[in-house]
């Protein structure tokens, strides 16, 4: 699998404004069971630093930017989220590491599973030797 996988929405905006759709199970791939979205934030502060066991996410940014770094253990990759209807995927086991958000960046997350604790690997270490 490549370590970058974006996720384009249809764009159905009109004269009236934009509009973007999103559907569990045809262009999300997988069924949302939790969403969350990250604004108002501190520019300076990075966020992140972990991988999931099995969480999978779909990270868009739906106003302003920020920068995604994806690691797979071997490999990494920055990518800019900003484009409301590009969203990237996060699979399992990929470290990932926000910053450089603009001031009014607003990330929208959607996520395959409700939130557990213990599906997250906060520690770099460890992710690498369960990787291996
Ligand atoms: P945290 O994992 O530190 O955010 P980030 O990945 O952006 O660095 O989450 C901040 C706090 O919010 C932490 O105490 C866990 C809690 N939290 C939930 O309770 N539910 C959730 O769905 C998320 C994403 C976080």
């Amino acid at each position: 699998m490549n370590l970058i996988e974006w996720i384009e929405l249809p764009s159905l905006g009109d004269q009236r404004g934009s509009l973007v759709v999103g559907e569990a199970g045809k262009h999300i791939p997988f069924d949302i069971k939790r969403f969350y979205y990250i604004f108002d934030v501190d520019m300076q502060v990075p966020r992140g630093f972990h991988a999931h066991k099995e969480l999978v996410q779909v990270a868009f940014c739906i106003q302003g930017s920020c920068k995604m770094l994806m690691d797979n253990g071997k490999e990494k990759s920055e990518v800019l989220l900003n484009q409301v209807n590009k969203g990237l995927l996060i699979p399992p086991m990929i470290w990932h590491e926000m910053h450089d958000f603009s001031k009014d960046c607003i990330l929208l997350v959607l996520a395959s599973q409700h939130y557990d604790e213990n599906d997250y690997i906060r520690n770099y270490t460890k992710f690498q030797a369960i990787r291996d």
